[in-house]
């Protein structure tokens, strides 16, 4: 890793991070929502029993408030980013959901967690990991964290496998993402990056046992709307 990625990465977001919500569900017609929902119920968190999730790479907490509104009372999820900006609206939103004994936020590096081994029984990351080059080093992180047979869940852009839905997926996302993108953020450059990043992604089958490689086992993935999103899943080892 080039040692400017971590900055050049955290800046971008800082710098969209007003107009990310909004931009998330305009390019993605609102299916984000479905598949952070799909994410938050792949974890198996019993309502009525105390669970403690990690969610890296928070954002502006959209996955935290879905696990909260999931599990019933006793859960409590640590978001953690290394994006100010998006952990102050992430905080916004968590108090005006009344969630702020639950969710604790938190600025940091996903690749260096400042928690202690078997703390979490989940762990999750969604549309952060495209961003982090090591993701073998960032996968073992998480697993270092995570109590024995507690699930990791990874929500991720991908390219969709049908030829024709890929061309015309392509088409929008190299030519009119980052327009709109560019348009609303006043930053085109962060919606270019985008389309190269889940290019550069590796294929759901080499994620799978990187994710096994680094601590996990009954590695799976599911691929949503016609393969845009995969969301894998594992066991800590
Ligand atoms: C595309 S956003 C996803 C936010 C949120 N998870 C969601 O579902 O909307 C990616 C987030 O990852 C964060 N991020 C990227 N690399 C990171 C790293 N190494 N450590 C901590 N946060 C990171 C960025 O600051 C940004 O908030």
């Amino acid at each position: 890793m080039s040692p400017n990625e971590l900055p050049f990465i955290r800046d971008m977001f800082d710098r969209i991070a007003p107009r990310y919500d909004f931009l998330n569900r305009t390019l993605s017609m609102k299916r984000d929502v479905a598949w952070r929902k799909e994410m938050a119920r792949s974890l198996y968190l019993k309502k009525n029993e105390p669970s403690l999730v990690l969610d890296v790479a928070c954002g502006t907490c959209d996955v935290a408030l879905e696990i909260l509104r999931q599990t019933g009372r006793l859960s409590k999820v640590v978001g953690l980013d290394f994006s100010l900006n998006m952990l102050v609206l992430g905080t916004e939103k968590i108090a005006s959901a009344g969630a702020r004994d639950r969710v604790t936020l938190l600025a940091g590096n996903a690749l260096s967690l400042p928690f202690g081994p078997g703390l979490f029984d989940a762990v999750t990351i969604a549309f952060g990991i495209r961003n982090i080059a090591d993701k073998h080093k960032a996968l073992s992180e998480f697993a270092r964290c995570m109590k024995t047979g507690g699930t990791l869940a990874v929500l991720e852009l991908s390219t969709p496998d049908n030829p024709l839905f890929q061309g015309l997926y392509l088409f929008y996302f190299k030519k009119i993402l980052p327009f709109i993108g560019g348009l609303f953020s006043k930053n085109r450059s962060a919606y270019e990056y985008l389309p190269d990043s889940v290019l550069k992604f590796p294929k759901a089958q080499d994620f799978a046992l990187i994710m096994e490689d680094a601590g996990f086992k009954d590695v799976a993935w599911q691929k949503m709307t016609l393969g845009i999103v995969t969301l894998y899943t594992g066991a800590k080892k």
